[in-house]
């Protein structure tokens, strides 16, 4: 089975929504093979949205994402990094597929709940970012 990286961001934890979120990755056919809650500090936001770095929107997202908590998880499934894409919708919750997490929860583009590894690669990398000592196999 494939594994994928998913973090619930400072609004989910903060609106109360950590159960909710929760509930709709187990209904989506996601297994959770780790979860931690942590808050991140500047370096380490910085460097998971490194990829972002110089465009408009990259300070307020550091900023956002190290204003409160955020839960870290690890999830098993088929196909889980491009599902997992596929029903938390797209970065801009109005532009989200119906009934997916961003759509049924998040307020806008840049506070929109939930993250998902785009690619394997990045899956991976993020995996072992957060949970170094896990076992995958
Ligand atoms: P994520 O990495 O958090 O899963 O989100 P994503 O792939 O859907 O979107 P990405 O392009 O990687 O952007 C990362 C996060 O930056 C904020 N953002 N704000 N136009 C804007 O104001 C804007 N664009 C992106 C969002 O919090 C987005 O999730
Ligand atoms: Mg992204």
């Amino acid at each position: 089975m494939e594994t994928t990286f998913s973090m619930l961001k400072p609004d989910c934890i903060e609106r109360k929504l950590t159960g909710k979120a929760i509930d709709y990755i187990l209904e989506h056919g996601f297994e959770i093979r780790a979860m931690e809650k942590l808050s991140l500090s500047k370096a380490q936001a910085a460097a998971f949205y490194r990829e972002h770095k110089g465009k408009e929107f990259y300070k307020p997202l550091i900023e956002f994402m190290t204003s409160g908590p955020v839960v870290a998880m690890v999830l098993a499934r088929e196909d889980a990094v491009e599902k997992f894409r596929e029903v938390i919708g797209k970065t801009d919750p109005k532009k989200a597929k119906e009934g997916s997490l961003r759509a049924l929860y998040a307020t806008d583009v840049r506070h929109n709940i939930v993250h998902g590894a785009d690619s394997l690669q990045n899956a991976e990398r993020e995996i072992s970012f957060f949970f170094p000592k896990i076992d995958l196999i």
